[in-house]
């Protein structure tokens, strides 16, 4: 047997991503062990994870009735190939997912991760309009400062502009943008800014510029999680979602982040009273243990295509390798067990006021430019330094120092607590978050 060593005798091989390579080689953060909301790193450093993960973790690292269930899934059943045949998990997945799913949006679409779940949600859109006989809409509708993925469908729709601009000759073409939703009087606040619902108006504008018979659809993340939770102003997305239904646009709503209780109710659909046409799950859908996207479609939409494509054919032209594969449905299967069984979505709802309480405490640090929340989510904006994204690495830095653990996007720092989080968590994670972020103020005073 091999045992894999924690501290590689090599760092050059591996390409990590999203990451400064040099940076990261010269001095390595390297995690080698995760139980609870703790993480170890090679150092022997206790952290607590402020970010379940990548907002993947929300129950916590080790659970043992994931990884039983994995191991016995794996035992009977270790892949099964998904094409013109299945096996009884996926079903039962599609049909527990349901439950907790808005208004119809009762049929599943697996796919690998949350960038396959949005290229799926792009390509079914495009399908459905062609099989109502519609095959001019080809247009799509992003918003700036939205993440969406990495693939070129998910990163044509998304609006960061660094994970754009090198790419730009291969994007998606007929892919226009609304503004963000982040106004400069939105300082400081907590749940969902009074301003700015007339931004979605941009979509009535793009309707009229482009011709609101050519696009397909409007896919925004209902709160944009990974540029620092930028919550929708109050009546914003009913608007979009009244736009929509005037010109035949489908609404997509990105739910990688804040579905599964991340905003205290099953998704954020729910929580805003906005149905979406499709939504797209992944991350906390395995708790981030096996990958897994998920697109819910309206009944509507899968019945248009099934119905419409020719007798005993394939109706969708579209699939993966790792489509609800045995593993990830088992690990899936059990996480659904632990939000019913722990009252997973109430827990979260729960524990908001506390974790909002403790994240705003922190607005008296001198280099903390703003502070935006939701639920069990938030960002911190520290000011900018010479240059964007030096300040949010150099902070992140410091905090990871003083042991808590997130992942910071340019100057904003991720913040998404476990649900399984106590009282006293919450507070370990401000306590060190306001040490970290103390010694990077006291660090550009030297
Ligand atoms: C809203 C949203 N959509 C899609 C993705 C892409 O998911 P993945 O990294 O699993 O491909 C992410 C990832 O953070 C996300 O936040």
């Amino acid at each position: 047997m091999s045992s894999k060593p924690s501290v590689p005798n090599s760092l050059n091989e591996h390409w990590m991503p999203f990451s400064s390579n040099k940076d990261f080689k010269a001095n390595p953060r390297l995690i080698v062990e995760a139980k609870g909301v703790y993480l170890k790193n090679h150092q022997g450093q206790t952290q607590i994870d402020a970010s379940s993960g990548l907002f993947c973790n929300p129950l916590g690292h080790g659970r043992e009735e994931i990884i039983d269930a994995i191991t016995n899934q794996l035992k009977t059943l270790d892949y099964a190939q998904p094409f013109q045949q299945g096996f009884g998990g996926s079903f039962e997945l599609a049909t527990r997912i349901s439950k907790h799913t808005p208004g119809n949006l009762n049929r599943m679409f697996y796919t690998i991760c949350g960038s396959t779940a949005v290229e799926t949600a792009i390509k079914i859109s495009v399908a459905y309009h062609r099989a109502r006989g519609d095959s001019q809409r080809f247009r799509f509708v992003g918003r700036e400062r939205a993440y969406h993925g990495m693939n070129i469908g998910a990163t044509s729709v998304g609006g960061m502009v660094n994970n754009v601009k090198t790419f730009a000759s291969v994007l998606m073409p007929g892919v226009v943008h609304m503004r963000h939703t982040h106004l400069p009087e939105h300082k400081f606040i907590s749940g969902q800014p009074e301003t700015g619902v007339e931004l979605a108006e941009d979509l009535e504008r793009i309707c009229s510029n482009f011709g609101a018979e050519n696009i397909a659809a409007c896919i925004v993340e209902p709160i944009a999680g990974s540029t620092g939770t930028l919550v929708p102003p109050k009546g914003y997305l009913q608007r979009l979602r009244e736009i929509c239904d005037k010109h035949g646009i489908l609404l997509i709503f990105d739910e990688v982040i804040t579905g599964w209780g991340r905003t205290g109710s099953p998704f954020a659909s729910q929580e805003y009273g906005v149905t979406p046409d499709l939504m797209t799950m992944a991350k906390a859908t395995t708790n981030g243990i096996s990958p897994m996207g998920v697109v819910a479609c309206k009944e509507e939409i899968y019945d248009t295509i099934v119905d419409n494509a020719p007798k005993g054919s394939i109706e969708l032209f579209h699939g993966y390798t790792y489509s609800g594969i045995p593993i990830s449905v088992a690990a899936a299967l059990a996480v659904q067990d632990i939000f019913e069984k722990d009252d997973i979505f109430n827990r979260a709802k729960n524990l908001t006021p506390y974790f909002q309480e403790g994240l705003f405490s922190l607005k008296d640090i001198d280099v903390v430019d703003n502070i935006r929340g939701y639920g069990m989510m938030g960002g911190i904006d520290i000011k900018m330094d010479k240059k964007p994204g030096a300040a949010g690495l150099t902070c992140f830095k410091h905090c990871y120092e003083a042991g808590v653990n997130f992942k910071a996007t340019g100057d904003c720092l991720i913040i998404a607590p476990m649900f399984i989080c106590e009282k006293k968590h919450i507070d370990e994670i401000i306590e060190k978050l306001r040490t970290g972020i103390t010694n990077y103020s006291k660090s550009k005073k030297n």
